[in-house]
């Protein structure tokens, strides 16, 4: 794989690339399956996980990772940092990275703020979201995931549902679906679709019911709470009649469709509990892909050697 210092987004990725990062993630789900699932390949490296968003996959699965390849980790948090007192994000990494630090990732709600690490730092970056921009280890999951249900990118039709509007998610999907040659639409009331989504190459739609019977995949997205007091849609119980993955939608789907979500869900308003658990839910495989996927990111950064 061509080094890259940092991995910022899929936006920029090819599709060799992208296929390079999954075929190493399948070769580190081999290693997670051992009775002793560690591997050497970066002793004596140190990564920070630096998070100024609440997480619990995404953190916990990086720290995870970082052990499965016996580096040290050391996980930062913003409420227990001096960014209380009024240091900047580039003045906390600047003094972390003077600790000798060879990585860092980050999660941060300012859209770009993984870039401006990336250009200031001379360790590895890696971007764990940044505001509504991107989530690439999130997408990379997400596209193992596809991958093992389906074998196959090539005209796969996936459906992303909700508020793609602030998803880094959805966005991430978008970029390196569409590189790979899926089909990708998305759904959800007109306040929460983008202007101008049509020119990433996605379809648009407004009722889910018309065409949810059309798509492999569904992937809900999280309504995020803390933006329904701005009224971008009339009431959770409105959004839940339209849009919410309820069990007569995914009786709908096809046979073999999948139904994802990244996490966390709200039970009863975008997904039924009866469909997060059911069948066609693949959201706990898509939290264990997590670890492998970000095994590889943190292999391929740190200039890992494979065996
Ligand atoms: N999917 C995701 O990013 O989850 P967390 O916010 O728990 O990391």
């Amino acid at each position: 794989m061509p080094k890259k210092k940092d991995l910022l987004g899929l936006e920029n990725l090819t599709s060799r690339e992208i296929i390079q990062y999954l075929d190493l993630a399948e070769k580190f789900a081999a290693v997670l399956e051992r009775p002793i699932p560690f591997v050497p390949s970066l002793r004596g490296k140190t990564i920070l996980t630096l998070f100024f968003e609440p997480s619990t996959r995404t953190q916990i699965s990086f720290s995870i990772a970082a052990k499965r390849l016996s580096a040290d980790i050391v996980n930062f948090s913003q409420s227990a940092s001096s960014v209380k007192k009024g240091e900047t994000i580039l003045d906390t990494a600047k003094n972390i990275e003077a600790m000798k630090v060879d990585g860092v990732v980050v999660r941060h709600s300012a859209p770009g703020a993984a870039k401006i690490l990336a250009e200031n730092l001379d360790a590895f970056v890696v971007n764990a979201g940044d505001g509504g921009h991107e989530h690439p280890t999130q997408a990379l999951l997400d596209l193992m995931t596809m991958r093992q249900k389906f074998g196959r990118f090539k005209g796969l039709k996936v459906l992303i549902i909700g508020d793609i509007e602030h998803s880094r998610v959805a966005r991430s999907n978008i970029f390196g679906l569409k590189t790979l040659g899926a089909e990708v639409a998305v759904c959800g009331p007109p306040t929460l679709i983008p202007l101008a989504i049509e020119d990433l190459g996605v379809d648009v739609f407004y009722n889910m019911d018309a065409i949810i019977q059309d798509y492999d995949v569904v992937m809900a997205l999280r309504i995020q709470l803390e933006r329904q007091e701005t009224g971008l849609f009339p009431s959770l119980r409105e959004y839940r009649t339209l849009y919410g993955l309820t069990k007569e939608r995914a009786a709908s789907m096809k046979q073999k469709g999948i139904i994802m979500h990244p996490g966390p869900t709200n039970r009863g308003i975008e997904i039924d509990p009866d469909v997060a658990d059911g069948s066609k839910s693949v959201i706990l495989n898509q939290v264990t892909n997590g670890v492998a996927i970000r095994m590889a990111v943190l292999f391929v950064h740190a200039g890992g050697k494979l065996g």
